[in-house]
């Protein structure tokens, strides 16, 4: 597939190939237009970026390939970016929680929801009572949403099962999607994502160490499950920082890369944990210390903001302007889930510039090379360059910040969204 006649190409490289970090965002390399001549993106049959460059150049190469180019697409007047990532999502789950919203905006917080039984124990019950049909044909249709607002990437978690069935069925579901979908899925457990009804956080915390971590590690031996992640929701009332280390360090001990949730409602030093046992990535970090802002920026663990979580829920959003000062690694997720029911990464990207203070320029290093690198596979993923997924999107204008400024409106800006070389 060639791409060309381009008039920018946004290819969000970086030194390492990896992440970006804060302070070296403003050296995006645009190609940008000159004099009528256009920009090209050469993709080969396995969907991988073989080349780019102006027209001319990638023809003058082409032509000493010995396999022909077999699609066009013109890009005349358009911009390329790459796929979007976004790096935390709950998109598995039954029911509806469109009352709570009603609660909330009528001042309960997420705390007192959750307490009084709802919230994600509301989803819980519903998923337990789903089948695994019933999950898949949803879940399928929120990636089809994604993919539409530009996610090519997107990581998905377990946690609505919080039981060694449950929480296999929805691995089973997302694993499913994996397989069969085009989409790029990096998948979540996160059994330990709140305290059964009825059970203490220190029980709750046996049963993730004791019966479903050995059940995930014969699926995985097995290979009929493919697991990336672990994940535990690290929380003042829910699971403390003592039981998070020993569940995620479970998981470490297993081969899953540590990526989890911690410091959202209250403080409780989950980034200095984190740090502490290489997490590979940590979300939320509204209430994270400036003790805690220094060991992720020394250890390299990521900081995944959610800004649709702390919009919803008026939180103190977190602080990213310290965190990229002070030389974090930053990246973006929608946290897809039925408390903030946002799929689409252009708004999150949108959100994070309003209320986070991010420049467009970071909000798409962050939803891109950094979300991936979240995910452990920005070697693949994140970036245009040659020997990565030909995952990109080409937007239907000469300057890619439309995507983000037209607020909402991602469907007037995207023309195409491209996975491994195929429009999808
Ligand atoms: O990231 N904080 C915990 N987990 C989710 C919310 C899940 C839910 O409310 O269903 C989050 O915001
Ligand atoms: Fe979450």
């Amino acid at each position: 597939l060639l791409i060309h006649s381009a008039k920018q190409i946004v290819q969000v490289v970086s030194d390492g190939r990896r992440f970006r970090k804060g302070n070296e965002m403003k050296t995006l390399d645009f190609l940008e237009d000159d004099e009528g001549q256009g920009f090209s993106i050469l993709i080969n049959r396995n969907g991988i970026i073989c080349d780019i460059g102006t027209d001319e150049e990638v023809r003058s190469r082409c032509a000493d390939r010995k396999e022909g180019i077999i699609n066009f697409i013109d890009a005349k007047g358009c911009s390329i970016i790459p796929g979007l990532v976004d790096a935390h999502t709950h998109p598995v789950w039954a029911g509806d929680r469109v009352h709570e919203f009603a609660m909330k905006l009528a001042g309960a917080t997420y705390m007192e929801v959750h307490n009084a039984g709802g919230g994600i124990h509301y989803t819980v019950e519903r998923t337990r009572r789903a089948t695994e049909g019933q999950l898949f044909t949803s879940f399928k249709e929120r990636l089809m949403r994604m993919r539409e607002a530009g996610t090519t990437l997107v990581e998905c978690k377990s946690g609505y099962g919080l039981n060694v069935d449950c929480e296999m069925k929805m691995l089973r579901v997302i694993e499913k999607a994996k397989q069969t979908m085009a989409i790029g899925i990096s998948s979540t457990y996160c059994g330990a994502h709140a305290v059964p009804k009825g059970s203490t956080a220190e029980e709750a915390t046996k049963d993730v160490l004791n019966n479903q971590i050995p059940e995930l590690t014969e699926l995985l031996q097995s290979e009929e499950l493919h697991v990336d992640n672990i994940d535990v929701f690290c929380e003042k009332g829910v699971f403390d920082v003592d039981q998070s280390k020993q569940i995620l360090e479970s998981g470490k001990s297993i081969g899953l890369n540590i990526n989890f949730h911690g410091d959202e409602l209250h403080s409780t030093k989950s980034a200095e944990m984190g740090a502490s046992i290489g997490a590979m990535a940590i979300s939320h970090l509204e209430e994270i210390s400036d003790e805690g802002i220094k060991a992720m920026a020394d250890t390299g663990s990521v900081g995944v903001v959610l800004p649709t979580t702390a919009y919803i829920l008026r939180l103190k959003p977190p602080p990213v302007r310290k965190m990229i000062e002070e030389n974090m690694i930053v990246a973006l997720g929608s946290d897809f889930n039925p408390n903030a029911y946002c799929h689409a990464m252009p708004v999150v990207m949108h959100l994070a510039c309003v209320l986070l203070k991010m420049s467009m320029q970071e909000a798409l290093n962050a939803a891109t090379i950094n979300a991936a690198h979240a995910l452990g596979v920005s070697d693949k993923h994140g970036s245009l360059e040659v020997g990565k997924y030909a995952n990109l999107l080409i937007l239907d204008t000469g300057r890619w910040e439309n995507l983000i400024y037209k607020f909402g409106c991602y469907g007037d800006v995207i023309k195409n969204v491209i996975y491994k070389g195929d429009v999808v």
